[in-house]
């Protein structure tokens, strides 16, 4: 039984493992498809546009869960957003069918070992050299909730492009016949990628932040014309010149590995991490067109 009904509404919203496990038992006895959209909820057009996207299944399953061990920073765990009533509702507008909802007791029992993930140096730059353990955390909560769900297709966006090779990097080894869908990031009409991250911001920031995606777009016009030094250069001294945003990192790499590029190839990625106060902000932009 789902334990949680929002009044005139078809979609079932489960806690327990059990139940959800039991409600997809029943679905796949009808052969039918599911495609799962995992998230940790403050959710946003972004998020929505996995959710319409997994429409081409014939159920769609979202989770919810703010995965306390892919939080390296304990501040930044405190402080992320939490509105799952509103969650609710955007996601019964997109008509998802099913949202997982767990609490952290029921993810992590407190008698488990910490399972440790291989990612062929994947984790080794950028995101996983400024949050430690960060992947680790993020395929831990991922193949829990895989193994819950067990979908035929599971949908993540390219704004968390690093992310989105791990896991299609454990999913070929752990879940082969499942398919990983790549969506493209959705941008605020001023070009900021949508985060949830992005309502911590003070007005200052918020308005600065558009210099972010400013910046790589910049980059990918002017590919041809500077190199790399000199792309590095205008994209830090454009970003730090504002009064609250600073660099953390600025890498041009090769968006099959991720190793860094000293020459523009037609696989090349622009990836930036931006810290605005206290809140992090990335981004990245493929400098083919
Ligand atoms: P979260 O940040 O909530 O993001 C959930 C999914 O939405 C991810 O696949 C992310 O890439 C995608 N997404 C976020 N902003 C987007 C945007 N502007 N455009 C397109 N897609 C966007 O990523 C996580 O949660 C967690 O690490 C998770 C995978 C759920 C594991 O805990």
């Amino acid at each position: 039984m789902p334990n949680h009904y929002l009044p005139f509404s078809f979609m079932k919203i489960f806690g327990k493992i059990e139940d959800i496990t039991a409600a997809l038992a029943q679905i796949r006895a009808q052969k039918k498809t599911v495609g799962f959209v995992p998230t940790m909820g403050a959710l946003h057009k972004g998020h929505m546009s996995l959710v319409l996207r997994a429409r081409e299944n014939d159920v769609v399953v979202s989770s919810i869960f703010v995965n306390p061990t892919q939080f390296n920073n304990p501040e930044d765990l405190k402080k992320y957003p939490r509105t799952l009533d509103k969650d609710l509702a955007m996601l019964e507008s997109s008509q998802n069918d099913i949202v997982f909802n767990p609490d952290v007791g029921e993810m992590y029992p407190s008698n488990e070992r910490e399972e440790h993930f291989e990612f062929d140096g994947l984790d080794t730059v950028m995101e996983g050299k400024f949050r430690p353990g960060h992947f680790n955390g993020v395929a831990r909560v991922v193949s829990k909730l895989f193994r819950i769900v067990e979908p035929d297709r599971a949908y993540f966006g390219e704004k968390d492009y690093q992310q989105l090779l791990i896991i299609k990097k454990i999913s070929e080894k752990l879940f082969p016949e499942m398919n990983i869908v790549a969506c493209p990031t959705v941008r605020e009409p001023d070009g900021l990628a949508m985060s949830s991250r992005n309502a911590l911001l003070d007005e200052t920031s918020r308005s600065e932040a558009a210099l972010i995606s400013r910046a790589l777009f910049q980059v990918r016009e002017l590919k041809d014309k500077l190199n790399v030094t000199e792309l590095e250069k205008l994209v830090s001294d454009k970003i730090n010149s504002s009064s609250s945003l600073r660099v953390e990192y600025f890498e041009i790499a090769d968006e099959r590995n991720l190793q860094p590029l000293t020459e523009i190839n037609e696989h090349a990625r622009a990836f930036i991490a931006v810290l605005a106060g206290k809140i992090r902000l990335i981004d990245n932009l493929s400098l083919n067109f």
